[in-house]
């Protein structure tokens, strides 16, 4: 079994977005610039942006952090996103979701301009990445394609179960594992809340990519020898072994499933990190897009 290390990918392709920024730098341009739109105190989502900002430190891009209150308007929020589209210093931006629920999240998604979409999220993206047409694609989904390309697992008519349907994973991933490209060329089955006989699917699979929020879902019985499998999961459950209090737990039970895996990432340090650096790509992509000043 073979420990898919997302952190050490991440820092290895931090690095390489480092020199892209210096050679802009070197150039007189700019360097990119990520804004995040943060709306409450979620904990999760504190710590997604907190590290998104992060990252864009070490990087060397700009980053702005756009708080609200739960209570603000949709039409506030999306006065700001207008602003934002029209911002020539900002070359991509996010909102991080969930939102509260008097806003709705579809208009914000299809508020923001498909270029500084560097969450993928807008539909011209999601319809592009469909069809294989450059794009923004999600960052999740796009750091799992990462992982099995530097690692290089092969994909080619390797049956990939996906478990999960959700706009922001499990449709994208299971649209590019099977897309014509390496890694892809799979034979892709999405399993969901209403598949029947889940295990009997997963025991079938090469590849697994587990996308539902269920901690632990994903048992020994339900994997075949010597599968590849991908966590996406990053529930966090209460612990008495950490100091917040709290730990993030994956949609596998590593322990019983890890020992049957050809390779297998772990909670936390597998798609985590990952997701944070393909968001980073997109960033990089739309500022060398820009028109130049
Ligand atoms: N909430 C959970 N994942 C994501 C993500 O990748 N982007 C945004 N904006 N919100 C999220």
């Amino acid at each position: 079994m073979q420990l898919i290390d997302g952190k050490k990918i991440s820092d290895e392709i931090k690095a390489e977005i480092r020199e892209a920024v210096e050679e802009m730098c070197a150039k007189n341009l700019r360097p990119p610039h990520l804004a995040a739109v943060l709306v409450g105190h979620d904990g999760g989502s504190e710590t997604y942006v907190a590290h998104k900002v992060k990252a864009c430190e070490q990087v060397g891009f700009r980053s702005s952090l756009i708080r609200y209150e739960d209570h603000v308007t949709e039409k506030e929020l999306l006065q700001r996103i207008a602003q934002l589209n029209a911002d020539a210093e900002v070359d991509g931006f996010i909102v991080q979701l969930p939102l509260p629920r008097h806003i709705d999240e579809q208009k914000i998604i299809e508020a923001i301009e498909p270029a500084k979409d560097v969450d993928g999220f807008h539909p011209e993206n999601a319809g592009r990445m469909m069809i294989g047409l450059p794009c923004h694609v999600s960052a999740t989904p796009a750091g799992i394609m990462e992982l099995l390309r530097r690692y290089r697992i092969e994909t080619k008519g390797k049956h990939c179960v996906v478990l999960g349907r959700s706009n922001i994973v499990g449709k994208p991933v299971s649209v590019l594992m099977a897309q014509k490209a390496q890694p892809g060329d799979a034979t892709v089955t999405v399993c969901h809340s209403r598949t029947k006989n889940i295990a009997e699917i997963t025991r079938q699979a090469d590849i697994i990519i587990a996308a539902m929020g269920q901690p632990e879902f994903l048992t020994a019985d339900m994997v075949k020898e010597g599968a590849v499998v991908i966590d996406v999961g990053t529930t966090r459950v209460p612990s008495i072994e950490t100091k917040s209090g709290w730990k993030l737990k994956g949609d596998v039970k590593f322990d019983e499933v890890a020992p049957k895996c050809s390779y297998i990432t772990p909670v936390p340090g597998g798609v985590g990190p990952m997701t944070v650096v393909s968001l980073l790509r997109n960033t990089l992509q739309a500022a060398k897009n820009r028109k130049q000043e």
